[in-house]
């Protein structure tokens, strides 16, 4: 006989059989899942005991269009029913992946001309990473391998892409990161400045902190460098003044490619199509992924400009092949959700919306600063780090055993707003770009109420 499961049963199953990333392990296994969630719409997601929570994290950064976008589903259903499946390698494709190749290199910054397609940012970088190395072995500089990435940088989880990033807590037990991956300073101006430092000055440091790794790598074994235009995963950190002119200053002067990671940033995060664009970046290669099917369907893209192909092409004319793919590269249904994606951005002018909602989001995050707990906000689009401090007046920072930040994310969760913490006590706020004003002033009410919560809470 079969025994059916409840959904309360299913809690139990999940902590019993299911291993989740970046999770408490034996916290999860003892007490089950933090949230089950079984529903949405619009922003709004719905948990198993029947609650209601404005989404304040877009699921990670992915569900620009919400939760109940028709045109999307209708997308995959109609794309799984024609041809559910085809592969792109040995030179073969289908309409669907044609075309979004084309319209994403149309879209991309600066003049890229090529895209290749995987299923998640990790290995979208984690590609890019190859090929800087094929591409340097094409053009006999094999040596040039080294990459600089930023402390806090979130590049992805693959052996490779984690190794760029730097996150100790993704490094620690598993034996990371590789050698040849090297880290200069993360931009926090509000916790790393100096007393007096202006935030010029600050940058200058962080180029010169550049410079420095550039100088003992050697610049002629320096492979890439690889940035994220605000970082995410670290902590919502937008750049401070002056920070990404001098940065680029000092990869120009030394001939350094520059890949940047929109991942988080790309389709309107930051109010304009591509982080690159809202901070002047002139990239070399650009890897996305997340918005680019607002989540429905995992695709993402790593992009180059042609004389990168060029290189390509000529190791690949002497092995034979370019001996890399994946099967699910170039998916026809994420192809098709991507299509209706972008066309939904262009159609609702998504872009405009984020830049005509940016403005009160920002206020009513800046307004948090009157909190107590509240140290700094800095944000750019829908797209806001909030930072909370012990004492204000020297940005002390709480004891990471009281754990204020996953405080103020468990208590936001009562509050009906799903929130992110990230070390050290950093709330990261990115709703879906659909989000509406009133929408926007509940969840950021929502979000003062949990910190009056948490306060309390500490007091006692
Ligand atoms: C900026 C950035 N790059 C890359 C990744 C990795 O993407 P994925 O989780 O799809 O592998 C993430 C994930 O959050 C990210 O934030």
């Amino acid at each position: 006989m079969i025994e059916m499961t409840t959904e309360l049963d299913l809690r139990t199953v999940d902590a019993r059989h299911h291993v989740h990333g970046h999770t408490n392990l034996r916290q999860h296994s003892q007490h089950g899942p933090s949230a089950m969630v079984v529903g949405g719409e619009g922003v709004w997601i719905t948990t198993d005991d029947g609650r209601r929570l404005i989404d304040g994290f877009s699921g990670l950064g992915c569900t620009s269009l919400g939760y109940d976008n028709a045109r999307l589903a209708t997308a995959a259903h109609d794309q799984l029913t024609t041809l559910p499946y085809a592969p792109t390698f040995y030179g073969r494709t289908h309409p669907t992946v044609a075309s979004l190749a084309e319209r994403l290199v149309a879209k991309a910054p600066g003049d890229m001309s090529r895209v290749m397609f995987q299923c998640s940012g990790s290995e979208a970088n984690d590609s890019l990473i190859k090929f800087v190395w094929y591409r340097n072995i094409a053009r006999g500089e094999p040596d040039r391998r080294v990459f600089i990435s930023r402390w806090r940088g979130y590049y992805g989880n693959t052996v490779a892409s984690v190794s760029m990033s730097g996150q100790p807590h993704m490094h620690a037990k598993f034996g990371l990161p590789l050698e040849g991956f090297v880290k200069t300073e993360t931009p926090n101006y509000y916790l790393n400045h100096s007393d007096g430092e202006t935030e010029e000055e600050f940058s200058q440091r962080m180029a010169d902190d550049l410079e420095r790794v550039i100088l003992e790598v050697g610049p002629e074994k320096v492979a890439a460098f690889a940035a994220e235009p605000m970082q995410s995963g670290g902590g919502a950190i937008r750049p401070p003044e002056g920070y990404w002119p001098r940065m680029q200053a000092v990869l120009r002067e030394h001939g350094i490619h520059f890949h940047v990671d929109e991942v988080v940033c790309g389709f309107g995060r930051t109010g304009n199509w591509w982080g690159s664009e809202t901070f002047d970046l002139e990239p070399d290669s650009i890897s996305c992924a997340k918005a680019l099917t607002g989540g429905y369907f995992p695709m993402s893209a790593l992009i180059l400009k042609e004389d990168f192909y060029q290189d390509m092409q000529r190791n690949a004319d002497e092995v034979g092949v370019l001996g890399h793919g994946f099967t699910y590269s170039g998916h026809p249904v994420g192809a098709a959700v991507a299509m209706e994606a972008l066309d939904i951005y262009e159609e609702t002018d998504l872009v405009g919306h984020v830049r005509n909602v940016s403005p009160g989001f920002l206020a009513g995050c800046e307004a948090l600063l009157d909190h107590p707990l509240v140290g700094d906000v800095r944000g750019v689009g829908l797209f806001c780090g909030i930072q909370l401090v012990a004492d204000k007046g020297n940005r002390e920072l709480f004891d990471p055993a009281l754990m204020v930040g996953q405080r103020v994310q468990d208590h936001a969760h009562d509050r009906g707003v799903y929130l992110r913490a990230i070390t050290p006590d950093r709330i990261s706020f990115m709703p879906p770009l659909i989000i509406n004003e009133e929408e926007i002033a509940e969840a950021t009410r929502r979000l003062a109420a949990a910190l009056d919560d948490t306060l309390t809470e500490l007091g006692r």
